[in-house]
């Protein structure tokens, strides 16, 4: 369920009832634990506003919760607090009806549903996938995964760089020194060498220069010849791309990249003209934003179409988004792309909004993957740290970690499991992290079976899975009729945080995947709390059921929240 959201309701119902205004009633955990579970800090500004006392505003409110069955105890504090106290047997009916939920674990569902894309991962033809492309793959492909578990409709779109200069450089480059058999064996590398050669030579070489913009002309307007053979590159970069996509566990809906929209631009650069959104500038068609307070200030103009007609990056987004509204219906469009691309982005919602867009438009930036040395993360030789070669130092050191811890994996087992482990630190690494920060890539932390790690998580699921086998008990067959009591500050404790999961997912589902990572580390410890203070299988009766359901909730809810993260978790180890 979503305690803390049920919560705000009933001390809000309790402000309107009390004083007959609407008005947040600003619940949180209190800090200090002797004096409560939650209380409501709604009082304060509210008695600003209405020029009254804060602390006999907070009385008659205080009353109110006092008599609902959520609470046992609610008292005025402070300068006008109301302190909560949560009665256990309210909670452990809330607990049975999550038990219950085996459909969802508690994760109530969305109203309105929306219709969503998520534009993610969105690497650049002809350049090796490296970390930034890292982020962006993982934490879109989060993104859709808690979007579809709050109830959503979500179209995961890899809107591929698929339609650029690098083309013509390409071409020319590849009849030079390209070869067919490394095209056919590892498409990106082959391609990533023989751009690098082209854009080098193109330098100092014009003649090869102009070769190169020929053939990018001549591509544009459909040249057969060409056209096949970029059609070739874009079908092996994809069959590499795809190969590292499998890795990671994450498949998209649509591969519309921007190719697919090439044809629309002439049309979209005429609606922009014709509506007066867009003007010449020096040659080039631009939007400028003189009426917007914030971009009126950015120097730099929304260019549309370059002084020698060609289109870019910038147009092909705009098409993107009428395409989006058009075919697909979509009510809100979210980006994950890089942290540095805002202006972009800000730029491009502007026009939408001047066309007339009425879609919901997020980019959700994220910061920069930093190396031991708290530089961007390079190769020794200073490259780009591809992914695949990340991907393969991630389950070599899973498969060394679980060895030197001793886990019970057996050998036919520990391939899958190293993957598992390898891969999900990597992932986890990643969405622990407030997506806007930069974050150091430490292997050590990142493959750990202690502290705030993915193998930590997976390990503890697995523990829990081990109470169950010992004690000879099948977890789908709890009964889940007789009340459950909930006495112990630990069972208090860990129901109070499995009763939060439905917040956290519908939290993580505006943009913030990391409040998922956030929620199953504080109940991963609260498990442990409750586990070193409450034997399971020793316990008997009404006890012994009600810690069982703790335990199978909790394990449940790892598992779930794990998989909105794309982590496996692992039966036995
Ligand atoms: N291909 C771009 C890059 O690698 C990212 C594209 C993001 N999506 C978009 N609709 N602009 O920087």
């Amino acid at each position: 369920m979503r305690l803390l959201s049920t919560l705000e309701t009933l001390a809000a119902d309790a402000i309107r009832a009390a004083h007959g205004v609407d008005a947040p009633a600003g619940v949180r955990p209190t800090t200090t634990p002797e004096h409560g579970d939650y209380q409501v800090n709604g009082a304060l500004p509210l008695a600003k506003k209405l020029a009254q006392r804060p602390r006999e505003l907070a009385t008659p409110i205080a009353e109110r919760l006092a008599a609902a069955p959520a609470f046992s105890t609610a008292e005025v504090a402070g300068p006008g607090f109301v302190n909560l106290r949560l009665a256990p047997a309210w909670l452990a009916e809330r607990l049975l009806e999550d038990a219950r939920d085996r459909a969802r674990d508690g994760i109530p569902t969305a109203a309105p549903v929306e219709r969503v894309v998520v534009d993610f991962s969105s690497p650049n033809i002809a350049k090796e996938m490296h970390v930034g492309h890292l982020r962006s793959t993982i934490i879109g492909d989060a993104m859709v995964r808690i979007l579809r578990a709050v109830g959503h409709e979500v179209i995961g779109d890899n809107h591929l760089g698929d339609w650029g200069t690098q083309y013509g450089l390409l071409i020319v480059g590849m009849r030079e020194v390209g070869s067919e058999e490394a095209l056919a064996q590892d498409a990106i590398a082959e391609l990533e060498r023989v751009y690098r050669y082209a854009a080098e030579r193109a330098k100092t070489d014009s003649t090869f220069a102009d070769a190169a913009r020929a053939e990018l002309a001549r591509l544009q307007a459909g040249a057969p010849e060409n056209r096949a053979l970029w059609e070739r590159f874009v079908a092996a970069t994809r069959r590499s791309l795809e190969a590292i996509y499998a890795r990671l566990g994450v498949t998209f809906d649509e591969w519309l990249g921007e190719s697919a929209y090439h044809e629309l631009l002439p049309g979209v650069v005429s609606e922009l003209l014709a509506r007066g959104i867009a003007r010449e500038d020096d040659g080039a068609l631009c939007v400028f934003f003189e009426d917007d307070p914030e971009l009126s200030k950015v120097e730099t103009p929304f260019i549309v179409r370059k002084k020698d007609g060609a289109f870019l990056y910038s147009t092909t987004d705009i098409a993107t988004i009428l395409y989006r509204r058009d075919r697909f219906h979509a009510d809100r469009s979210v980006y994950v792309v890089d942290q540095r691309q805002s202006l972009h982005f800000r730029q491009l919602f502007a026009v939408a909004r001047k066309l007339g867009v009425e879609m919901k438009l997020e980019h959700l930036g994220f910061g920069t993957v930093m190396g031991p040395d708290g530089k961007p993360l390079k190769t020794r030789e200073g490259r780009a740290v591809t992914l695949a070669s990340l991907l393969d130092e991630a389950e070599e050191r899973a498969r060394a970690r679980i060895r030197e811890e001793g886990l019970d994996v057996p050998e036919a087992e520990l391939d899958a499991v190293a993957r598992a482990v390898g891969i999900g630190a990597v992932r986890y690494a990643d969405l622990r992290q407030n997506r806007l920060s930069d974050y150091q890539f430490d292997w050590d932390k990142m493959i750990s079976f202690k502290g705030n790690a993915g193998p930590y998580l997976q390990y503890a699921r697995a523990r829990i899975g081990a109470i169950f086998s010992k004690g000879g008990v099948e977890p789908s067959a709890l009964e889940l009729d007789a009340p459950l009591v909930l006495e112990a500050r630990e069972e208090l404790g860990l129901a109070k945080q499995l009763l939060t999961f439905g917040d956290a997912v519908h939290a993580a589902a505006e943009g913030y995947p990391h409040l998922v990572a956030d929620h199953l580390y504080a109940l991963a410890r609260e498990f442990s709390s409750f586990y070193e203070a409450c034997p399971v299988l020793k316990s008997a009766g009404a006890t012994r059921d009600t810690r069982l359901v703790l335990c199978d909730l909790t394990a449940r809810q790892l598992e779930r929240g794990l998989g909105l993260l794309g982590i496996a978790t692992i039966a036995r180890m």
